[in-house]
């Protein structure tokens, strides 16, 4: 297994650019199920959760070449509704080929997901919302059995907003039979871009950067060709990286709007950012106030800088707050920052972090993609030598993450066990 060897203490310089969003890309695999013929997605990462959904579209039929960061996605010969538990259980979003599979085909096969190191993740709105269309589910043996007479739009008041349900439920539904309207849906950017994949494929949709939207079924949807946008989360964690290692850099082809919630909390840590249309220059300060942040869906603070921004708080003059709404369970990186000195209480939900002068190298261990990046982050700010091991995590989301931090100055590098 390889790890990370970091040798922390050293100012970054210079510019980043960041990839395309894996969490937009995602959905959007998986809505290529709902056309035949080949669609091509250009500003692909190389991240492994890509791959893994490559692979899980390759056993339902799909031919699928990567160049150059190029996709090309060919449908033409779908034709087996399944999705395996190996590959279900390395990546929860392969759950968006059910909807696609059933509206398709009238029937699909889908492992259960199962457990998550951020914490639980139901699926319990997808299958509802499933149910309302007229799907019909029956479990084994850890599988999920749907079948349908035919899919037809409803009415859906989600209970929860879940970026998750808002993707898999609104890709279903521009295939259903008449009009399907979903309130209290998930606003993340994301969507939008999905919702723009759709309609460049015919899909009618109403209400994009909204919670309601409304989708008119189509009979046929057609393969298109689109670049995916930029990954905020990845952009934020740089953006990070030069706040805790107090650099000046540019963060370059990204969208800063998606990121108003982290730039307003670092401004208000002390930092200034100079912001344009597609990329953020962050620059050095001489002490970090500390900040409370609370996760919420978009566009409020994103559970998935919250491990990141909450070891740049280690760091902090004084006493900040993190509370993540979205997974309360989602702290593994406490016990691991402060193996490298760091002061953090925590308790369901909720950390309270004490600044600390400096953090001290330690080895750590990663235990999900976020709190891996969180911990790469701490090793650069950190005296002496940090390694982090489990770093198959951070593969997941983060297209050479050592490769960008090298080309701005770190001191980080792959090392075998
Ligand atoms: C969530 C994040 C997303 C992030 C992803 C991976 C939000 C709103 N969503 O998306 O930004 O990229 O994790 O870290 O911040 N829930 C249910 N039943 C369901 C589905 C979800 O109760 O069927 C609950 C979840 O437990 C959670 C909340 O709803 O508390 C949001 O979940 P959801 O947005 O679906 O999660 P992801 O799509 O995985």
């Amino acid at each position: 297994m390889k790890k990370f060897l970091i040798k922390g203490g050293k100012k970054l310089v210079g510019t980043v650019e960041v990839s395309g969003a894996k969490n937009a890309i995602l959905p959007i695999l998986a809505a290529c199920l709902l056309t035949r013929g080949k669609s091509v997605l250009t500003n692909v990462p190389r991240l492994v959760d890509l791959k893994t959904m490559a692979h899980l579209l390759r056993v339902i039929g799909a031919r699928i070449e990567y160049f150059d960061g190029s996709l090309e996605v060919d449908t033409s010969d779908v034709c087996f509704p399944e999705a395996p538990y190996e590959l279900v259980s390395q990546m929860r979003a392969s759950i968006y080929v059910l909807g696609p599979l059933l509206v398709k085909f009238k029937k699909a096969k889908v492992s259960f997901p199962g457990g998550c190191a951020i914490g639980a993740r139901p699926i319990d709105l997808h299958l509802t919302a499933l149910e309302q269309m007229g799907a019909k589910f029956e479990t084994k043996k850890g599988y999920l059995y749907a079948t349908t007479d035919e899919l037809k739009g409803a009415e859906i008041n989600f209970s929860n907003v879940s970026v998750g349900a808002t993707c898999h439920i609104l890709m279903t539904a521009t295939l259903a039979k008449g009009k399907t309207i979903m309130r209290n849906c998930a606003k993340e950017p994301e969507i939008d871009s999905l919702i723009d994949f759709l309609v460049k494929m015919g899909a009618k949709i109403k209400g994009k950067s909204t919670s309601t939207l409304e989708i008119d079924g189509v009979k046929e949807l057609f393969p298109v060709g689109m670049e995916m946008m930029p990954d905020r989360i990845e952009a934020g964690t740089f953006l990070i990286a030069g706040a805790i290692t107090n650099s000046e850099i540019t963060v370059s082809n990204c969208y800063p709007e998606h990121l108003g919630a982290l730039i307003l909390k670092l401004q208000q840590a002390g930092f200034k950012i100079d912001v344009t249309e597609n990329s953020m220059t962050i620059f050095p300060i001489d002490k970090i106030l500390p900040v409370d942040i609370v996760t919420a869906p978009y566009p409020s603070f994103p559970t998935d800088l919250q491990a990141q921004f909450l070891t740049l708080m280690t760091l902090a003059q004084g006493i900040s707050h993190v509370e993540d709404t979205i997974f309360p369970d989602r702290f593994m990186h406490v016990p691991e920052l402060n193996r490298l000195q760091a002061n953090i209480t925590q308790e369901k939900g909720k950390a309270r972090i004490e600044g600390v002068k400096e953090l001290s190298g330690a080895e750590v261990m990663a235990t999900d993609l976020r709190a891996s990046a969180a911990l790469v982050l701490a090793g650069l700010a950190a005296e002496g030598e940090t390694i982090v091991s489990r770093i198959y995590h951070i593969d997941r989301g983060y297209d050479n993450i050592e490769g960008k931090l090298t080309k701005l100055g770190a001191n980080i590098a792959r090392i075998e066990e």
